[in-house]
């Protein structure tokens, strides 16, 4: 079945053109664009199609499905921000969650032609070479954390954050995008993720392609990948480094934090 998933993406990164109308949505940093919903529609009516009795649970989706055996969950283009200002650094993120679970991910670059992509229990793939997590240690370590600028209540401990894993690790990054981040952790890139509050559709794709490459995700506060409601997200490349990035993150939240 991913073969398929993976030609429907690679069709549907098709409608990601330049000829688009951009509209606001909540928050004055928030948009979405005609490619957004172009993208959604014809994901939706394809992956539907491909797997019947599925739902679907997409970022511009009027009614989501948060129940059901097989769920959609999909951003049509993450890094939309990105999109809109010709950064080049945009995805589509397709999960399938089965049974309550992250089953199937495939996440789309089209400006790298990057397809990464994983079936639980079946390894995970960038452009059909396997992909591993990188062994570099906490202090070689790259993190990727955004700061969560769409409710900026909430910037502060995640810029404690990021500064307490900056002394202690190498470097940081923010594409822009939770999608790319998550892949990029995946193919051995970078070895740290936090966010403090993401959305399903971000991660849904994401969380498979990690784990079949060996890394470790822990939702903050959360036993699993919350569909019906935003979470945050701890990722680290081994054991060791998830357990120091942990005691980073839980230490400045001793709360949840919405
Ligand atoms: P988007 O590009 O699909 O809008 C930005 O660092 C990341 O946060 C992107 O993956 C972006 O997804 C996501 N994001 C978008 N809207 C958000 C919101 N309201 N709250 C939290 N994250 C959001
Ligand atoms: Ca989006």
């Amino acid at each position: 079945m991913i073969e398929q998933v993976i030609k429907i993406v690679r069709n549907a990164s098709k409608l990601m053109t330049t000829d688009i109308t951009i509209e606001q949505k909540g928050n004055e940093s928030n948009f979405v664009t005609s490619a957004d919903v172009n993208v959604q529609l014809y994901l939706e009516e394809q992956l539907i199609s491909l797997v019947p009795n599925s739902t679907f649970l997409g970022e511009e989706s009027v009614h989501g499905a948060s129940e059901g055996e097989y769920i959609w969950v999909v951003d049509p283009i993450d890094g939309t921000a990105n999109f809109i200002r010709g950064l080049g650094t945009s995805v589509i993120s397709v999960g399938l969650v089965k049974n309550g679970k992250p089953y199937l991910g495939v996440i789309y670059d089209p400006y790298k032609n990057e397809m990464f992509y994983a079936e639980r229990g079946k390894g995970a793939f960038l452009n059909g070479k396997q992909i591993h997590v990188s062994e570099r240690d906490f202090r070689h370590s790259i993190i990727c954390s955004a700061a969560s600028q769409y409710d900026k209540t909430l910037a502060q401990p995640c810029f404690n954050i990021l500064q307490k894993i900056f002394y202690q690790a190498d470097d940081f990054r923010r594409f822009g995008a939770a999608a790319i981040e998550m892949a990029y952790l995946a193919a051995g890139r970078i070895e740290l993720f936090f966010e403090i509050r993401l959305f399903p559709w971000d991660m849904a794709a994401g969380a498979v392609i990690i784990e079949e490459a060996g890394g470790m995700i822990e939702y903050l506060y959360e036993e699993e990948l919350p569909l019906n409601r935003p979470a945050g997200i701890i990722v680290a490349n081994n054991k060791t480094n998830h357990e120091t990035i942990k005691r980073i993150v839980y230490g400045e939240l001793i709360e949840k934090p919405y």
